[in-house]
């Protein structure tokens, strides 16, 4: 076997590959773990969609390669779903690239901006994809902690000069993974003038831009005016649509970055299927008034956690968008402690805050895609687990 090369040093394993083996081997003693850990849509998407792609899969010119920047349709309709929803108005040709999922050009973006020594900034906790694609470019990730006292928001104002000099792009991706955060128009307003005084590009990764609560609407950052001189948007249908395995997203907003975005895939990969496309076109013209149905089932699922919590005298926020719940650890205990007594004694599975950065420790996150009734059985277990066991007495949080 060859040595790996340096580069691999970069990818650890994934927390999810390594507590799938663990949960694989719990179930083979027999035991019913309820999983609340991973940030996948347990529904599928509406029939309509299903029935676009079965319909085009049938078409015999359907299989060939596709263009590179996705059928016109496609862009066509990402450009009328953000006139519908924020009134921005984006050249389908000039400022629409589709992507293999948002995943796929957050890890690529920094290749085409970012040269060895420059700065990339990057939210603390945060989705860890960022930290990988700017290293993977050979960048320097400055982290912005997210602390609850400033509403998970970064403090811009605090990043050295010195940084700044060196800084090209900036992350931001509201609704958060994984507090569950949301951003304002003054927020987004103070960041569009901040990366214009600083040249930097903003990178706003708005993954769960549709998965909101309570009569709550999540901004786009290209609603604010010379925002697109200065910033991209990451869409993606994996959560708005239920469409996590289908891997179909886009990039939005200025021109010039989606060029150098096409220039490098054009490099690297070759699109989409075409009826997967003709499916995500399907999704987004289609009704959607099934969104707000699925809204609701997953805030019928929040309010049952957040009643546990709040019960066991927990002080986790009520999320109003989102696919999850984030709340602080007992004092004393780490992240991974926690979630694997949890997994142990009550089978309830959540995610350590530890993986998302060092600014995650001491907290968890949960989230909402399990049918209700398993949360509704999951919190009853965590219940439980919570009142009887010695080392989560003295628990009294503060942080959130
Ligand atoms: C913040 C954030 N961005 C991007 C993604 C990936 O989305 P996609 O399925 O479009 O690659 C996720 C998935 O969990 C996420 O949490």
């Amino acid at each position: 076997m060859l040595p790996l090369a340096h580069r691999m040093d970069l990818f650890a394993e994934h927390f999810f590959a390594g507590l799938s083996v663990r949960l694989a081997a719990l179930r083979s003693q027999g035991i019913d773990i309820i999983r609340l850990d991973e940030g996948a849509p347990d529904l599928p998407p509406a029939p309509h969609i299903i029935e676009a792609l079965v319909r085009s899969a049938r078409q015999p010119d359907a299989h060939s390669y596709q263009p590179a920047a996705g059928i016109p349709v496609l862009r066509q309709a990402w450009a009328e779903m953000y006139q519908r929803i924020y009134g921005v108005k984006v050249d389908p040709d000039r400022e629409v690239l589709p992507l293999i999922g948002s995943k796929e050009g957050i890890v690529h973006l920094p290749l085409a901006f970012i040269n060895p020594g420059d700065v990339v900034l990057v939210p603390n906790p945060g989705y860890v994809t960022y930290t990988r694609g700017t290293r993977l470019a050979g960048g320097e990730p400055y982290y912005l902690a997210l602390q609850p006292e400033r509403d998970f928001l970064p403090d811009l104002e605090a990043v050295p000069e010195e940084i700044l000099g060196r800084a090209k792009l900036l992350w931001l991706n509201y609704p958060n993974n994984p507090t569950s955060a949301t951003a304002s128009l003054e927020f987004f307003a103070a960041v569009v003038a901040f990366a214009q005084r600083h040249k930097l590009i903003v990178c706003h990764d708005a993954a769960y831009a549709q998965i909101t609560f309570d009569g709550y609407r999540a901004p786009s950052l290209l609603e604010l005016p010379g925002a697109r001189e200065v910033c991209v948007e990451f869409n993606t249908l994996s959560k708005s649509h239920n469409m996590a395995g289908w891997r179909v997203a886009a990039l939005i907003g200025n021109a010039e970055v989606i060029k150098a975005m096409y220039r490098l895939k054009t490099n690297l990969d070759s699109g989409h299927f075409r009826p997967v496309m003709e499916a995500a076109v399907a999704a987004m013209t289609g009704d959607q008034s099934w969104l707000q149905t699925r809204n609701e089932i997953y805030r019928q699922r929040r309010d049952v956690v957040l009643q546990t919590l709040h019960r066991l005298g927990w002080k986790a926020n009520m999320p109003r968008a989102s696919l999850y719940v984030w709340f602080a650890v007992p004092d004393g205990q780490t992240s991974a402690d926690f979630t694997n007594r949890l997994l142990e004694q009550a089978h309830v599975s959540l995610t350590p805050g530890s993986i998302f950065g060092s600014g995650g420790e001491g907290y968890v996150r949960l989230s909402l895609t399990a049918p209700t009734e398993r949360v509704q059985e999951a919190m009853l277990g965590l219940e439980k687990y919570f009142v009887n066991t010695p080392e989560n007495q003295g628990f009294h949080s503060n942080k959130g």
